[in-house]
């Protein structure tokens, strides 16, 4: 009789679940270890070029150890998207963001 609510139900969870997982994994970017390797020196330079001016740890604004630390690469690419105040747009290549977000986050 109320199957259907059930159905809608597990749905939920299941999508609730699937959205979880989808935030903390990190992507998979599809590389091997070496060019994981090989990204992550890409993109300390990225890092060191585009972010490191504000991103010292200082103030208010997170440094690089915090970024690494405490937020996930979706959140980096979200904030990327969307900068906040005081804080421009990500000017690089979408090559070099995935080298910036593997640098902040791992493979
Ligand atoms: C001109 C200065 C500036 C540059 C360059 C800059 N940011 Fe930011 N960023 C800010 C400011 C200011 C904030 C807001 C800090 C706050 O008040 O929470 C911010 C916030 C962030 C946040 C979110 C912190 C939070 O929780 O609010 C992330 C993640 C971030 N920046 C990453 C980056 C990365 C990665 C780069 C390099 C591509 C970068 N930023 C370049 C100034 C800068």
């Amino acid at each position: 009789m109320n199957k259907p609510r059930v159905t809608a139900a597990a749905v939920a969870v299941a999508l609730a679940v699937a959205a979880s997982l989808w935030t903390l994994r990190p992507p998979d970017w599809g590389l091997s270890e070496e060019e994981i390797v090989a990204a992550e020196r890409r993109g300390r330079q990225v890092f060191l070029a585009n972010c490191a001016n504000c991103h010292r740890g200082e103030a208010d604004i997170p440094g690089q150890d915090e970024l690494r630390a405490d937020y996930s690469s979706r959140e980096i690419a979200a904030v990327l998207a969307t900068p906040p105040a005081g804080m421009p747009p990500f000017a690089g290549s979408a090559a070099e963001r995935r080298d910036l977000l593997v640098f902040l986050n791992g493979g």
